[in-house]
């Protein structure tokens, strides 16, 4: 399988936010989990601090992936253009997010984009992405 995996904004200062929300592995370091974890697929990791670059991403993401795991960090529950580039998107998409949103702030509780995926994965830290994968494979079937 081809896999896109889009991160929203501040997730590239995984090692400057706290720890008992988010763990302790870099991005970089949740990139190298997974590839490590899943050898047999090819991923394009992607993370930006811009809507539009996010958006123009899901966009192309069709055309050339399998599917797609996206953890949109702080735009998850805000972005309704987001979610709208993920409707049109028709490769099996799955949004992660490394801590537990259920158990956090009222405002992190309402993810606008996790209905516009085919499921939804919190709390798990890094694993969150590792799961995202292992579904991906079951449901993509490649
Ligand atoms: C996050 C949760 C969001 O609420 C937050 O804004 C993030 C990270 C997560 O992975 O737990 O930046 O998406």
């Amino acid at each position: 399988m081809k896999i896109l995996v889009l991160n929203g904004p501040n997730l590239n200062l995984l090692d400057k936010r706290p720890v008992e929300e988010y763990g302790t592995l870099t991005l970089n370091e949740i990139e190298s989990n997974v590839r490590q974890n899943f050898p047999a697929h090819s991923f394009d990791f992607f993370q930006s601090n811009i809507e539009g670059e996010l958006i123009n991403k899901i966009q192309s993401a069709s055309e050339k992936f399998d599917g797609l795991i996206i953890n949109p960090a702080g735009y998850s529950h805000t972005s309704i253009a987001i979610k709208d580039a993920l409707d049109i998107c028709s490769i099996r998409k799955i949004e992660v997010h490394l801590s537990n949103l259920a158990v956090r702030e009222n405002f992190r509780h309402t993810s606008l984009t996790a209905s516009s995926c085919d499921g939804y994965i919190a709390g798990f830290r890094e694993n969150s992405y590792n799961a995202a994968v292992y579904l991906l494979e079951k449901i993509v079937g490649k």
